[in-house]
């Protein structure tokens, strides 16, 4: 249980707020590259922040304030220039930095002014990984971006799922570190969907993976390690010299879960306000060393569905029941007042403890963990990995890259099975 006043400090992501001021030490993703291919500029919240994001003529990516500083219509109207954005409404011109670089009228009028000197909007840095568009919202100097393992590696195909969820961010990371729920919400809950859905039957797929998942947990323990946290677990019939224990799965501090074995994805909760999370579900398909893959020239993106148009969430696999548990909470952000923590929540306290902790150093002018500004760390930052955790669900080769019944990767194994054909 915590306060209002813990709570609210753990939750809130704006400008000035000590969650805030710690996220903003963090490059996010902001969009997957291949959203700005047919429309080249978009609309975008982080972290309590109203922005455009854009790609001008040359190729370059600015971030900046979505309004512009003249009379305030919405830049995402605006006109991509070979450097800059320009507004619809008047034909000012800006910059990547937000700063105002061509005002016409003013010019011709009264060019001695230089008012267009004095305009200055908000301009954030953007960089490219992997397919995906990272921006930095913090204080000078950026830190490096982090080359995580799955953004760098070589020989592998990529994709991109994403949602926006109604959700605190807070609430998708809790899950996280909270594995019991493998066996109820993913195991129990699961078999009780798909036998509604099946007329009391299930698929020799559905009894393979639910074999899987509905194992009791006989343990769970979490560990601070220099990225973040690892959980690990024994379920009925394994004992601490199983995987799930001995190597357990990390959590990258402060808001990306890194899945093993068959899937090799990263979940990257991305706060786009105090109410709102994106989730890139950023999966890898590895074929092994005999296969060499052709290079990727594009990393596709796939919307995740989770809610139905009467508004009721989608249950039936294991990305929706996630958002289910995320969302369906009766409020944007859980009152943790009200809440009842037990054993199987340690992993849920320590990482609260751990997001306090990691504040209190921001606030008093430290670098927070996994913030790199050292190239020679930031080659191909290897992040520990559950070799079949997940294969042992009984997928293999293009379908093991997720669950059968997500649906929604439908697209990606196609795609995939085509590249592996073709190799
Ligand atoms: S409102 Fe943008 S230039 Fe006038
Ligand atoms: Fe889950």
């Amino acid at each position: 249980m915590l306060t209002a006043r813990e709570n609210a400090e753990l939750t809130q992501v704006g400008p000035g707020t000590p969650m805030g001021a710690l996220l903003r030490r963090y490059w996010h993703p902001v969009a997957a590259a291949v959203e700005l291919h047919d429309d080249p500029a978009k609309e975008v919240r982080l972290l309590g922040e109203d922005l455009v994001l854009y790609q001008d003529r040359s190729g370059g990516i600015g971030l900046i304030d979505r309004f512009c500083a003249h009379r305030r219509v919405n830049l995402a109207y605006g006109i991509p220039e070979e450097h800059g954005l320009r507004c619809m409404y008047h034909g000012w011109l800006y910059d990547k930095t937000g700063q105002c670089i061509e005002q016409p009228f003013e010019e011709t009028v009264r060019p001695e002014a230089r008012f267009k000197d004095k305009i200055k909007m908000k301009g954030y840095p953007v960089q490219e990984l992997g397919g995906l568009l990272f921006a930095y919202l913090g204080p000078q100097p950026a830190p490096l971006l982090p080359r995580w393992d799955l953004l760098v590696r070589e020989n592998v195909y990529r994709h991109i799922g994403s949602a926006v969820v109604k959700a605190n961010w807070l609430q998708t990371m809790e899950n996280s570190l909270d594995p019991i729920h493998l066996e109820h919400l993913h195991g129990t809950y699961m078999e009780y969907v798909l036998r509604q859905a099946g007329g009391g039957q299930l698929t020799q797929n559905q009894e393979g993976f639910l074999r899987f998942f509905k194992r009791q947990h006989l343990k769970v323990g979490f560990e601070i390690f220099e990225h973040g946290i690892i959980k690990r677990r024994v379920l009925e019939g394994e004992t601490e010299n199983d995987e799930g224990w001995r190597t357990g799965h990390p959590i990258l501090f402060p808001n990306i879960l890194r899945l093993g074995g068959g899937l090799l994805e990263f979940q990257f909760r991305v706060p786009l306000d105090d109410q709102h999370t994106r989730n890139f579900w950023y999966g890898c398909f590895d074929p092994g060393p005999d296969v060499v893959l052709p290079p990727q020239t594009v990393v596709s993106l796939t919307e995740v569905p989770h809610q139905r148009a009467d508004g009721r969430f989608v249950t039936d696999f294991v990305d929706a029941q996630d958002m289910l548990s995320w969302a369906a909470t009766g409020l944007p952000t859980v009152d943790r007042q009200e809440e009842s923590l037990g054993e199987s929540d340690v992993g849920i306290i320590l990482y609260r403890r751990l997001l306090k902790e990691q504040m209190g150093l921001v606030q008093d002018g430290a670098d927070p963990m996994n913030v790199f500004r050292d190239p020679a760390r930031n080659q191909y930052i290897s992040v520990v990995e559950e070799k079949d955790f997940y294969s042992r669900t009984g997928t293999k080769g293009a379908d093991a890259i997720k669950y059968p019944e997500a649906a929604w990767y439908g697209p990606v194994v196609e795609a995939l099975r085509k590249v592996l054909a073709e190799v």
